[in-house]
Formats: structure tokens, sequence, C-alpha cells
């Protein structure tokens, strides 16, 4: 246990921990690997991006191919990440947002894809790390304010982030007892490639999406570095006595 005499620097030293970060290649992966390795951490990159092993080596991390939804690949991941040491950290962020459109016309087949990359394969991964997790450790999971409160046109997703907040808490009476913590972090509206990929349509048809993004009582646009300060936190032993938590960083936009 850290105790009171404990700096914070100890505090959030992550050196010598083997660290695994899905959907690491861009955006809020990218931005808490990159924390993670200025912690000290050993950190590895797992993406389906192409160029995945080139922009893990720019944020100081390795990267290694992997589809989440194939827990072959997942486990080949977490076995380059750990090479036979334990896994300390693991961060649950591969995950999909695309529009459901209105619910009377969303399809069976997308509803069930998006709750088999943003529910089933982050439960694998969870599980495929425990499995590992011989020295104890962490795990975040990237759930959304969309899970906690309801909108138009995104109920697929809303309910695949409730799901992973529900997980979250389940694992956490669960893995506890083998001293893995495990929390969730559920970002407001935060600029990554991602988001403005699924916005260019409304920035075509004149939506002002910059305003849109600093639409918060604090006002200041979300950055995917304000994602990886609270994963930082909930990975060190800052956070050692929080799990089961779901973190809310959204400027305020909820309150
Ligand atoms: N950006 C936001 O506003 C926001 C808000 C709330 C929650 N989130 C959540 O945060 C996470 C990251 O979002 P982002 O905006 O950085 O996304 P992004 O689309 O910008 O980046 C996602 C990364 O995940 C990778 N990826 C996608 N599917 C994968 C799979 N099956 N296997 C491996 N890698 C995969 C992509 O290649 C990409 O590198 C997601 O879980 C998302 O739901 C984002």
């Amino acid at each position: 246990m850290a105790g009171m005499e404990t700096s914070v620097s100890e505090l959030v030293d992550l050196e010598g921990r083997t660290a695994f970060v899905t959907g690491g290649a861009k955006g809020i992966g990218a931005a808490i690997a990159r924390r993670l390795v200025e912690a000290g951490a050993d950190v590895t990159v797992g993406d389906l991006e192409p160029g995945v092993a080139g922009l893990a080596e720019d944020l100081g991390a390795t990267g290694v191919s992997c589809d989440i939804t194939d827990t072959d690949a997942v486990r080949a991941a977490l076995d380059a990440a750990s090479a036979d040491r334990p896994v300390d950290i693991v961060v649950n962020n591969a995950g999909i947002f695309p529009t459901t459109g209105p619910m009377v016309h969303a399809t069976d087949e997308f509803v069930q894809r998006m709750l088999d990359v943003n529910v089933r394969a982050q439960y694998s991964v969870a599980r495929e790390a425990a499995n590992r997790m011989t020295g104890g450790g962490s795990i975040v999971n990237l759930a959304s304010i969309a899970g906690l409160r309801g909108g138009a046109n995104i109920s697929a997703y809303s309910a695949s982030k409730a799901a992973v907040m529900a997980l979250t808490r389940a694992f956490a009476h669960e893995l506890g007892p083998r001293g893995i913590r495990v929390n969730a972090i559920a970002p407001g509206i935060i600029d990554t490639p991602g988001v403005q990929e699924q916005m260019a349509p409304l920035r075509a048809g004149g939506l002002d999406i910059d305003r849109q993004i600093a639409a918060n009582p604090v006002g200041i646009a979300g950055h995917p570095d304000h994602i990886a300060r609270a994963a930082l936190f909930l990975v060190s032993d800052l956070a050692e006595f929080v799990s089961g938590h779901v973190l809310v960083v959204d400027g305020g936009s909820t309150a």
C-alpha cells in the first residue's frame, strides 16, 4: 500500500509496469498511451489500423496489429505486451460510434456489430488481461456519457456504453480480491479523428463543430489528453482505493 509519506511523483510512477492499450493508434487511445509511456510504463498498443507500428513508435510504445473482436489476436497481442511478465495495466479503449439513426430503421446487423465491438470484445480483452494479471493490476474501460443519458439517434451506442459501465462494476467485485481494480471513464465529446469523421456531414451542413465540442460549462474543447490524464489517475497508485467507479470527464456537461 502507498502510505501518507509516498510522494506525488512516486504515486504516478509506472516504471516497470506493462500496459496494453486497445485502439491506441490515434485519438483518445494514443493520448493515453503517450501519458502511460511518460509515467514510465512499458506500453503496447493494439489496433487494427495498418500503420499501428509506426504510430505507436511515435508515442514511445510498441504497436501490434490487433482487431479486438478476434480473441486469438487479443491473446497474441497481450502475449506480445507482457513478454512472459504479468500484465499490469489494460486500457479497453477501442470502440466504434457510427450514428445509429432513428431506432425504427436500425438493422439487427447494425445493433449486433455495435454490441460485438463495444461490449463483447471489451469483455474478451478484460478476461484475457485478467488471466495475465497475476500480480494484481488495473483495468480502465472507455464508456461514454451516452451510456448515462438518452439521446436521439444513438440508441445502440448508448446501450453499448451503459453495458460497459455495468461490466466495470461487476468486474470490480470479481477481480478486486485478486488485487485488480476496474474502473471506467465516461468522456463527453472529445475532438478526435473518429468524432471529426462522424461530424463531417454536419460541418458540411453548416454546423459549427468546434463550438459544439466546446459547448460545456467550462467552455473548453474536450481534448484526448483530458481523458488521458483521467486514465493516468485511475491506473496509478493515486487511485489505489478506487474501483468500480465511472469517472465522468465532460467539462461538466452532464452535471
Ligand atoms: N471522442 C469522443 O467524443 C468519445 C466520447 C465518449 C466515448 N468515447 C470512446 O472513447 C474510445 C476512443 O474514441 P476515439 O474518439 O478516440 O475514437 P477514434 O475513432 O478516433 O479512434 C479509435 C481507434 O480505435 C481503433 N479501433 C476501432 N475498432 C477497433 C477494433 N475492433 N480493434 C482494434 N482497434 C480498433 C481505430 O483504428 C482507432 O485507432 C471509444 O471507445 C469511444 O466510444 C469517445
